[in-house]
C-alpha cells in the first residue's frame, strides 16, 4: 500500500459522529491511514463525547472548539481554524471527508477546494428544494465542490444529474442505515426500554424538534407542542438546548415530558419502543423507517420524500391534527421497502469507500 496515502474526516454534530463512525470503521477495515478533525460545533457532554463513547470512535486527533455562533461566523472561524491546523501541522490528507449539510460540512468543503485537497461528500445529493433552510445551502455548495458524491438513494443521483452533476456520482446506501443495524441490538441490551422511557413499550411517544424554523419561530413550536398535547399518550422530548431555553418561554403540555438530549444507545431504545415519533429531524426520519416506527414529519417537507411510502412517514409539518392523525392512524402501513440499501453488499459504509479508492484511485491495504 501507499504509506503516503492517508484521509482526513471531519466533524462537528451529531449526526455526523454517526456517519463518521461507520466510514472510519470502512476505512480502516481497508488499512488506510487517518485522522479525525472535529471543528466543535457540538461541545456539550451529551452532544459529543457520549456519541464517540457509543460509537467506537477514536478520539479526535484535533478539536477545532470553534462552538456556537452566527452562522456565518461558526462557518468563518471553523474555516479558519482548519486551515491553520493543516499549516500549522504542515499534514495535506489525499482526501478528505465530509457528511451531510451543517455549518461544519460547508467550512471544510471550501477549505479543501480552496487547498484542491480532493473532496468526498458522504449524503450527496439531498435536496429540500428550500433555501432558507441553511442545510439547502450547505449541500448545495458542498455537492458543487465535491470530487467524490456518495448518494444514498437512487433519488439523490437523479437530483444531482437534473443539476449537471454526473462526473464522481456513486449510489452507495445510506451509512445512518448501517449505524442502526449495527448498534441496534446493543441498545437494547444495554438500555431497556422501560428503564430509557419511563413507560412500556408501545404506549409512548418520542418526540424532537430542533430545526431553526421550530425554536426561532415561537407560534410553530407552540402549534407543535398543541399536536403533542392532543395526544393522549405520554410524550418523551429529548430536547436539543436551544429547543429547552424556548420551552420556557411557552406552555408545554403535561403529557410531554422534557428531558435533556440523550446519547446515541438511548436513542436508539427510546425510538425502538415508541408507538411513534414526532420530528423535524432528517436522521429520525430514516431510522424510523428502518425501525418500523411510524413518524411524523414536523415540516412542509422531507428530503427522504421515500420514507413516506405505504404511510410510514407522514409531513405534517405543525398542523396539530394531523400530528394526531399520523400517530394514531397505525393499521394501513405495508411492509418497508428496501430504502437506504447499498447497492451491493452489506453495507453503505463499504460502498463509500469503494467509491474513494475508484474515483481518487487510491492505493488501499489490499488494492
Ligand atoms: C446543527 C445543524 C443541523 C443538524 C444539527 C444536529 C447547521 C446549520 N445545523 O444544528 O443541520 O441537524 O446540528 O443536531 O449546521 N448548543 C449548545 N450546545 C451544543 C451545541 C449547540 O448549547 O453542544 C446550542 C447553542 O446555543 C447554539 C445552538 O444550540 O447556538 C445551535 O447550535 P448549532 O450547532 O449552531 O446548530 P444546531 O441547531 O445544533
Amino acid at each position: 500500500m501507499n504509506a503516503e496515502t492517508a484521509l482526513a474526516s471531519v466533524v462537528g454534530t451529531r449526526p455526523q459522529f454517526v456517519k463518521a463512525a461507520m466510514t472510519i470503521r470502512g476505512l480502516d477495515e481497508r488499512g488506510f491511514p487517518q485522522r479525525l478533525i472535529h471543528t466543535g460545533q457540538h461541545y456539550d457532554r451529551e452532544m459529543d463525547e457520549v456519541f464517540f463513547e457509543d460509537l467506537d470512535i477514536p478520539r479526535p486527533d484535533v478539536n477545532l472548539g470553534v462552538g456556537s455562533a452566527s452562522p456565518s461566523r461558526q462557518t468563518g472561524a471553523m474555516m479558519d481554524a482548519l486551515e491553520a491546523y493543516l499549516m500549522e501541522s504542515g499534514w495535506t490528507p489525499d482526501a478528505m471527508v465530509v457528511f451531510g449539510d451543517t455549518n461544519s460540512t460547508l467550512a471544510a468543503a471550501l477549505v479543501a477546494a480552496q487547498h484542491q485537497i480532493p473532496l468526498v461528500h458522504v449524503e450527496a445529493g439531498l435536496r429540500s428544494y428550500d433555501r432558507s433552510m441553511p442545510e439547502e445551502v450547505n449541500r448545495l455548495l458542498t455537492d458543487d465542490l465535491s470530487d467524490v458524491l456518495c448518494a444514498p438513494t437512487p433519488r439523490a443521483v437523479r437530483q444531482l444529474a437534473e443539476e449537471g452533476i454526473e462526473k464522481g456520482v456513486y449510489r452507495t446506501g445510506d451509512v445512518m442505515r448501517d449505524a442502526v443495524l449495527t448498534y441496534r441490538q446493543r441498545a437494547e441490551d444495554r438500555y431497556p426500554v422501560e428503564r430509557v422511557a419511563g413507560h412500556p413499550a408501545g404506549s409512548y411517544v418520542l418526540a424532537t424538534v430542533h430545526r431553526a424554523r421550530n425554536t426561532d419561530q415561537l407560534d410553530r413550536l407552540e402549534a407543535i407542542m398543541d399536536g403533542l398535547g392532543r395526544l393522549e399518550r405520554p410524550v418523551v422530548l429529548p430536547a436539543h438546548p436551544r429547543t429547552r431555553e424556548r420551552l420556557e418561554e411557552i406552555a408545554v403540555p403535561a403529557n410531554v415530558k422534557v428531558r435533556a438530549p440523550v446519547r446515541y444507545l438511548k436513542m436508539l431504545t427510546l425510538l425502538g419502543g415508541a408507538r411513534a415519533v414526532c420530528t423535524d429531524s432528517g436522521g429520525l426520519q430514516r431510522e424510523a423507517y428502518w425501525c418500523r416506527v411510524p413518524c411524523a414529519t414536523l415540516r412542509p417537507e422531507t428530503e427522504w420524500p421515500e420514507t413516506t411510502e405505504g404511510g410510514w412517514n407522514r409531513i405534517v409539518d405543525v398542523d396539530p391534527e394531523a400530528l394526531v392523525r399520523a400517530v394514531e392512524e397505525l393499521p394501513d402501513r405495508s411492509e418497508p421497502s428496501g430504502f437506504g440499501v447499498p447497492p451491493r453488499g452489506e453495507t453503505a459504509y463499504a460502498c463509500v469507500v469503494e467509491a474513494m479508492v475508484e474515483e481518487l484511485e487510491l492505493a488501499g491495504a489490499d488494492a
